[in-house]
């Protein structure tokens, strides 16, 4: 089957998909992007991504590439095309193509958006057996609340955790507190059960997931607070996890090589990623 990209305007086989080589994405990664779940042909939480999305182009001066509705349009095309039915839609923006200068062109240019789709399993609410993480200072700008992609620093945690043998990084400030995961928002559970995870600042990502599990916190009345965590705290937390759109809620059972809890997912995960997939379940599905 052929599998399509979005780029520019064209439905294009993602084979042949390509931008220019001095799309300011590329050259210095000036854009940014939002990835969607999706689950059982239904895109989660689309309308808070894509309000994210809006807030990071406002924040670096980017203008919609197209009309908030016609993203919604092509977006749907596209998973229709591709059969999408579990997995991603990746949307990518960037300032557009211009002669390398590293202030913004000051002659009009048009930004340019990327949409591709990705399959992955379906995730149900049982959270398998857990991963592994390790910490890696969080070596990251001042605007990590902007989902740019410059995202060397993830990039390079979260190999040094691949290398370790764990699924994700921990990223860790110079006090000693957990910030997030190279891709996730991170989580704790401490002995008192106060549901823990990071205040939403500059320092990180506020996800989309983060937020959703917030609110499905407070129905299940859980004590939840905002505030920044260490490493040695989450090592001695009950339980441990991360959310992200394409994690979902998945429970962390080991933390550079010690055993979080009991070393299995704990009742709290799996209570909120159960929730978290009947949330999914009822989005709208793409026909
Ligand atoms: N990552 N923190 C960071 C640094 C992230 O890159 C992400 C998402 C999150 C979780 O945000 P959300 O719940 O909105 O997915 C937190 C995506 C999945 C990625 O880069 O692939």
């Amino acid at each position: 089957m052929a599998r399509y990209a979005y780029v520019n305007g064209r439905y294009v086989d993602h084979r042949d998909a390509h931008v220019h080589i001095e799309d300011r994405g590329y050259q210095l990664a000036d854009g940014v992007y939002e990835v969607v779940g999706v689950r059982d042909g239904k895109l989660i939480d689309e309308v808070a991504h894509i309000d994210r999305l809006d807030r990071s182009l406002r924040e670096l001066r980017i203008a919609w590439p197209l009309a908030r509705r016609t993203l919604g349009f092509v977006t749907r095309e596209l998973m229709r095309r591709n059969r999408l039915r579990d997995g991603l839609v990746y949307m990518q923006v960037t300032r557009g193509v211009a002669r390398r200068d590293h202030a913004f062109p000051t002659t009009p240019v048009k930004p340019a958006l990327v949409l591709t789709t990705k399959n992955t399993r379906h995730l149900g609410a049982d959270p398998g057996p857990g991963v592994a993480v390790k910490s890696h200072p969080d070596i990251r700008w001042d605007r990590c609340d902007i989902k740019t992609v410059a995202l060397l620093p993830n990039v390079l945690a979260k190999q040094a955790a691949r290398e370790s043998g764990a699924y994700e990084a921990w990223l860790v400030d110079d006090e000693g507190c957990v910030t997030e995961g190279a891709s996730t928002n991170a989580w704790i559970v401490t002995p008192k059960d106060e549901l823990v995870t990071r205040q939403s600042d500059n320092g990180i990502l506020a996800g989309i997931t983060r937020g959703t599990l917030k609110s499905i916190a407070n129905a299940l009345q859980l004590k939840f607070v905002e505030r920044p965590f260490t490493l040695d705290e989450a090592k001695k937390a009950k339980e441990a996890f991360i959310t992200s759109a394409t994690s979902f809620v998945t429970p962390v059972v080991k933390i550079d090589g010690e055993t979080v809890g009991d070393g299995k997912p704990g009742p709290t995960a799996r209570r909120l990623r159960e929730e978290y997939v009947r949330f999914a379940a009822a989005g709208e599905a793409v026909t």
